[in-house]
């Protein structure tokens, strides 16, 4: 066993947007922390939006692997013509989608650098436009990439979208390149365009700018996005939802609630750690898929711990060590938002592997970054994959409305719901785990998995 990594938790304050300080969180665990940091100020004009606007009873589903060492979500995605195959990482904290540019020169020097997550090469695609908008993006984990705003042909899961905008980096501190799919209005970009919310309802192919995420069990090696639907089969109970907070004034930023109250609940008792009711202080948390544990004030972070009975603060990686053993724990975290849907986080998802051995995992951790409430005012709390695998959650961009039911994980059950412009409506999960039998798929989905030849492309 070797602490390889050194998790210092530096905070550097840097200008947002919202003109007051944000925090940079570096962090050398292996966790990712994918939202924006530096939001660009924007002119107030917006993409002429097409004006037909067609009627969808279809729903788009884009699978994701889960790549747990790397603390990421991953799909697969072509671009280009004949398409170009790439991997990229899943982030609803950001709204750009870009991949790594085959003149990167890190992957002319280091071509393993690009080899696993592949690279676009504009030049072998027939589709191919370039625009005069350089691209720019930081995230809040340190990393960062540039190059400049592209278009082409689109393609994942069945479905093609022509003349898709994206970032073409030409220098990234990150091999892995990010599909964000949060509001237009966070995108890098000078000039708002359509990014793949947008694009997935103006060209069609699904109703209303929703989509449910369901990340599946910590060990499963596959969740999926539901563009467009909610998918019965992979909750239980109902969808409970809340509004999205904006982030400053009327603009609504990464994906923002109310956390109201905290209670961590085992077999035979339950210990309140927040309870907003009683007079503790509700703090705003972002719910981003692109980061891989949470990040929450110290003294809730210290709290859980201490119902949980174990727990050693590891100043190496910024995170409580647990014994692995509580992987097998029943017990909960609840957490309430917006005093309305709670979500019960289970300990075997929220407990993570961080280091690993041939035998599997040798060091866990419980997987929520404490950050000291002294800096409270500016800190952006968040929760990650740790704690968002327990849920169902459904991110309705058009109604600025969350959805939020308690996960089925492992489900057989396909059973999807097309959402209109109405959205959620508390509709029921009825999903059971992989031993059921019920199969009922009530409409067209896109599921095929595409499977392309890179090959011929790579040396078009
Ligand atoms: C909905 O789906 C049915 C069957 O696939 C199709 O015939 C119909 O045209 C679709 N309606 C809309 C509004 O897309
Ligand atoms: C995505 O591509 C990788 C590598 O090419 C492959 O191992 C993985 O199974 C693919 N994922 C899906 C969901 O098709
Ligand atoms: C690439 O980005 C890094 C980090 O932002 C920067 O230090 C470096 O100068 C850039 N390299 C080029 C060639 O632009
Ligand atoms: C915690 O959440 C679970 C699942 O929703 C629920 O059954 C339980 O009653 C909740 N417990 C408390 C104390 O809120
Ligand atoms: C949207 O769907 C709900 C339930 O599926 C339905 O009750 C409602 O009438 C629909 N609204 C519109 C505007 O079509």
């Amino acid at each position: 066993m070797k602490f390889s990594t050194i998790a210092t938790l530096a905070l550097l304050a840097s200008e947002s947007v919202l003109g007051s300080p944000i925090i940079e969180y570096r962090s050398k665990t292996q966790g990712v922390v994918h939202f924006p940091i530096e939001a660009r100020s924007k002119p107030k004009e917006r993409l002429a939006r097409r004006l037909q606007k067609r009627d969808s009873n279809s729903t788009v589903t884009m699978t994701l692997d889960n790549d747990i060492k790397d603390g990421a979500y991953l799909t697969n995605i072509t671009i280009g013509t004949p398409g170009q195959s790439i991997r990229v990482q899943l982030d609803t904290g950001s709204s750009d989608l870009w991949v790594q540019s085959s003149d990167n020169p890190t992957c002319l020097v280091s071509p393993d650098f690009c080899a696993t997550t592949g690279k676009f090469d504009g030049a072998s695609s027939s589709t191919f436009t370039s625009t005069s908008e350089d691209f720019t993006i930081s995230y809040a984990d340190g990393t960062s990439a540039d190059g400049v705003y592209v278009k082409d042909t689109l393609s994942f899961s069945g479905i093609s979208i022509e003349k898709f905008t994206f970032g073409l980096a030409s220098n990234a501190s990150s091999s892995l390149g990010v599909f964000g799919i949060g509001f237009d209005t966070n995108e890098a970009a000078r000039t708002t365009y359509e990014n793949l919310p947008d694009m997935l309802v103006s060209n069609g192919l699904i109703g209303v700018k929703a989509y449910s995420l369901w990340l599946n069990d910590i060990d499963a090696s596959t969740g999926s996005v539901l563009y467009g639907g909610i998918d019965l089969g992979k909750f239980t109970g109902s969808l409970e939802t809340v509004s999205m907070l904006t982030s400053s004034g009327s603009t609504y930023g990464p994906f923002l609630l109310s956390l109201t109250d905290v209670v961590y609940v085992s077999a035979f008792s339950s210990t309140t750690i927040l309870s907003s009711s009683q007079g503790g202080n509700a703090i705003n948390v972002i719910l981003d898929s692109g980061t891989t544990y949470g990040i929450l004030p110290e003294s809730m972070v210290s709290a859980i711990v201490q119902a949980i009975g174990s727990g050693q603060y590891s100043e190496d990686y910024g995170l409580y060590l647990l014994d692995c053993s509580l992987q097998s724990s029943s017990a909960t975290v609840n957490l309430t938002f917006n005093n309305a849907a709670t979500l019960a986080v289970g300990l075997k998802q929220l407990v993570v592997p961080i280091e690993y051995n041939s035998q599997g995992s040798t060091v866990c951790a419980l997987g929520v970054q404490p950050v000291s409430s002294a800096s409270a005012n500016s800190l952006q709390y968040l929760l990650g994959d740790a704690f968002l695998r327990s849920g169902y959650i459904v991110y309705d961009l058009d109604n600025k409305k969350i959805s939020i039911a308690q996960a089925v994980f492992n489900s057989d059950t396909t059973d999807i719901v097309v959402l209109n412009s109405t959205g959620v409506t508390g509709e029921s999960g009825q999903g059971s785990s992989k031993t059921s039998a019920a199969f009922a798929l009530r409409i067209p989905v896109y599921t095929v998995v595409v499977c392309v030849a890179l090959v011929a492309s790579v040396f078009f």
